[in-house]
């Protein structure tokens, strides 16, 4: 499995631009996460890259969203570790969590969208004048972003992660891929 096919796959399934750019936002984090937390770099960002590949096939549709990307995924290449990730990020399964990267594809979701809307009610709409800090004060408005899920989010410490710390992990990850995120 390697990124390009990934890559490939999702220009092949998915359209919207603002999901795919939701996606290599996801592969940044889980990237930030592997390297903090001693996971595989290449798997735990391919997973996160590949978690939404579903989305538009399955209409957004939570009872299939996730299994049919799990099938997509593990057809790519991905390892059942992976799959097992991408198939419980999907709460409507009711699969639990077990693994750190179950854990981490599903804290490093929601937080997309946090640090995106954080950009985007900026003047200049770009992520590099955003501080963690005030990422952190629009966590705590629950009207900001309010798709982005702060419990969710906040599950990141059960990976051992403060949610200060994992908030500026993301938010430096997703600056590192800033021009890609057209942020
Ligand atoms: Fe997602």
């Amino acid at each position: 499995m390697t990124r390009e096919k990934v890559l490939d796959s999702i220009k092949a399934n998915v359209e919207n631009q603002n999901l795919v750019k939701h996606m290599l936002a996801t592969e940044a984090i889980m990237r930030a996460l592997a390297k903090r937390l001693g996971g595989d770099g290449e798997g735990w960002g391919l997973t996160g890259l590949l978690h939404d590949i579903d989305m538009e096939l399955t209409e957004g549709d939570m009872k299939t969203h996730s299994k049919l990307g799990a099938d997509l995924a593990r057809e790519l290449g991905a390892s059942e570790a992976m799959a097992h990730a991408i198939l419980c990020h999907n709460e409507a399964h009711g699969i639990p969590l077990e693994t750190k990267l179950d854990k981490a594809l599903f804290c490093a979701d929601p937080l997309t969208g946090l640090i995106t809307a954080a950009a985007l009610v900026r003047p200049d709409k770009k992520l590099a004048g955003v501080e963690a800090k005030s990422v952190r004060k629009r966590f705590k408005e629950k009207s900001f972003a309010a798709g982005a899920n702060r419990e969710q989010i906040a599950l990141c410490s059960e990976l051992g992660l403060e949610l200060d710390e994992f908030i500026e992990l993301g938010l430096k990850a997703m600056q590192g891929i800033a021009e890609e995120l057209g942020l």
